[in-house]
């Protein structure tokens, strides 16, 4: 026996003459599909509804969170627990992120083609008071990514920003 998407059984039963019916392919195709039997089709009815209902409370829900956070603003991210990852923090924009979030109490992790450049965020960022480790990491190369993630997570824990 076949299943077919409709949920209805589709059997491959021979006709009349004894000889599966074909299709202009020459393959056999299903023929005699049963009706749902009540509970069913009562059951699926079900499951439809299930379905459409928890869409509708959850689109409520969201709808309803993000009227409260436009009244009486956003909830604040608590930075001083995360440990957060900067590509290319060895200059310009990514320093200037690492230096940040460095004075907000995030833990810092940089990872640049760039050791001067490493060396110099590592400074400024503990001048400021952060914590700051800098990794020689070409982004551009999976294994050397992968391989450095698996440092991280060993030497400073899982990144959270
Ligand atoms: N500066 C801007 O105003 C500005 C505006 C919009 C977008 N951007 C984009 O933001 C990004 C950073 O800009 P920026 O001004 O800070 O650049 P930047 O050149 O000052 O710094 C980029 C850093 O990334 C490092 N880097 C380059 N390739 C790398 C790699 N494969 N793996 C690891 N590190 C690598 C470099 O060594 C350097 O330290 C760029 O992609 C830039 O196009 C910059």
């Amino acid at each position: 026996m076949e299943k077919n998407n409709n949920n209805l059984r589709a059997d491959i039963t021979p006709s009349g003459n004894g000889q599966a019916l074909s299709n202009g392919n020459g393959a056999a195709v299903g023929v005699a599909a049963q009706p749902l039997s009540w509970k069913q089709t009562i059951w699926n009815t079900w499951d439809a509804f299930a379905d459409v209902l928890w869409f509708i409370i959850c689109s409520i829900g969201y709808i309803l969170q993000d009227l409260y956070y436009i009244a009486f603003g956003y909830p604040e991210k608590e930075l001083k627990a995360d440990i957060a990852l900067v590509t290319g923090g060895g200059n310009g924009l990514g320093r200037q992120l690492a230096e940040r979030l460095g004075k907000l109490g995030t833990k810092i992790i940089i990872w640049d083609i760039n050791q001067k450049g490493i060396a110099e965020t590592i400074q400024i960022v503990e001048a400021a008071g952060g914590y700051c480790k800098g990794y020689v990491v070409d982004i551009s190369k999976k294994e050397e990514v992968y391989k450095a993630a698996d440092v991280i997570r060993a030497e400073v824990g899982d990144l959270s920003a």
